[in-house]
């Protein structure tokens, strides 16, 4: 299994840290990161593209915005890929430089426009030609000139979730391929822009790079139409990393496989390639950590009900997701099981009729590969606490997000004046 959450004399460990500790200490649900294992994702992801050339690397920090995570990327030479105005600060608190910052979103507002032309961002990634002439003559007023890519619709079924596609024609993401020519054209010769290059991205947990090879050899005709055109491309971004096991026996794309892949394909380019990857470097580095409050006698199978629900980690609930389900103290012996969170809804269910570790009430599970879109997807629906997260390194481990309870959440809403007080 996963040798960074190992068993040693019977219990489960992140790194050299028993989860009981954890739990006793920071209580359940809590998320748990290795860092052992952010680290060797960032680098074998790093090494697998050194045939590639020139590359720069940007952690999609949609996947795990945490400070002390991104600082460990941080210091492994990872910029980030940024999707709102409240990420970019985050990377920059994380001790990011602003310039290693690449920002993407079909929904830029021109105030993080702003934000993001007055602290140094170093590329925006522009999804329509409107955004482009907005964000030419914001910069052209600061007397700034911004440093863009236009993305591009290749058009290409990823074959992953449809709520986790981006470069299908229908999808709202990108300039369709076929007007990108003349789209660059118009906005090419703006002041206050420089626009060089070109980005895609066709999808999310991408178990065949199959796909991503068309999109890269589409890729490669736009870029050489756009020099014959004239301009200069000095750069293309190619999209986030590929998936990641969530099953037991999945078999992703290798990362030496991927990088061959795209150096064969990009061997003529002459540009410098840019990767926003996020599940791959931190999706097997997080476990979320829950105990079981009740096993429920069921119709068919019993309900193994436990302290994390839809809540904390969305995924089940939103796209059908599967997490392994492991126990902290395994015996060996086995049940058959339905495993569900407490809240009200019946879409907060984590497996039906599962083959899962005997447990019982009181024991400590695990939900395994929750790294990444894990506690970024959080809420506190149903009035729960905001689920905590904690860093694990070698022997040590640290609280690196609080857990936040509802009584803080309420105490920033307010009861009008002109409402009646309440009955007695
Ligand atoms: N770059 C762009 C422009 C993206 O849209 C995404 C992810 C990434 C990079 C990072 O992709 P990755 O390397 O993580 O595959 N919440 C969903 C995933 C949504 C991903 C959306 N875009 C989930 O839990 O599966």
């Amino acid at each position: 299994m996963n040798p960074d959450f190992p068993i040693l004399d019977g219990v489960m460990h992140a790194e050299s840290v028993p989860l009981p500790r954890i739990a006793a200490e920071v209580g359940t649900p809590v998320y748990i990161y290795s860092t052992a294992a952010i680290e060797r994702q960032a680098q074998a992801f790093r090494a697998g593209l050194k045939p590639a050339g020139r590359t720069h690397l940007a952690f999609a920090i949609k996947s795990n915005p945490n400070l002390a995570v991104l600082r460990v990327l941080a210091n492994q030479g990872y910029g980030a890929d940024v999707v709102s105005g409240g990420e970019f600060l985050r990377a920059l608190a994380a001790g990011m430089p602003a310039q290693d910052v690449v920002f993407s979103g079909v929904g830029k507002t021109r105030a993080e426009l702003g934000l993001a032309l007055d602290r140094g961002l170093g590329q925006f990634n522009l999804e329509l030609e409107e955004e482009g002439h907005v964000l030419a003559a914001m910069a052209a007023e600061r007397g700034l000139v911004a440093q863009a890519v236009l993305r591009v619709n290749p058009n290409v079924d990823a074959g992953t979730h449809a709520k986790i596609s981006t470069g299908r024609a229908e999808n709202k993401f990108g300039v369709p391929i076929s007007e990108a020519g003349a789209i660059f054209s118009r906005l090419a010769g703006l002041p206050g822009l420089k626009l060089t290059g070109v980005a895609c991205h066709i999808g999310s947990q991408l178990l065949d790079i199959a796909p991503l090879e068309v999109t890269y050899a589409r890729m490669g005709q736009l870029v050489a139409e756009l020099r014959a055109a004239g301009y200069t491309i000095d750069r293309v971004d190619l999209g986030g990393g590929v998936g990641v096991p969530y099953r037991p026996g999945e078999v992703p794309p290798s990362l030496d496989e991927y990088g061959a892949m795209v150096a064969r394909v990009t061997r003529d380019w002459d540009v410098t390639l840019m990767f926003e990857p996020g599940r791959v470097l931190v999706g097997n580095a997080g476990v979320l950590l829950t105990e079981v409050i009740w096993v429920k006698p069921g119709v068919v199978n019993p309900y193994v009900i436990v302290d994390a629900a839809m809540n904390d980690l969305a995924r089940p609930a939103l796209y059908d997701a599967f997490h392994d389900f492991a126990a902290v103290r395994p015996t060996g012996a086995r049940m058959t099981a339905n495993i569900a969170g407490p809240v009200c809804e019946t879409g907060d269910t984590f497996a039906m009729g599962r083959d899962i570790d005997a447990v019982a009430s009181g024991d400590l599970a695990v939900l395994r590969t929750a790294g990444a879109y894990g506690a970024t997807m959080a809420s506190t629906y149903n009035s729960r606490a905001l689920v905590p997260e904690v860093l694990v390194s070698g022997d040590r481990y640290a609280v690196v997000a609080d857990r936040i309870l509802p009584e803080t959440i309420f105490a920033a809403e307010r009861v009008p004046d002109w409402l009646a007080p309440a009955a007695s």
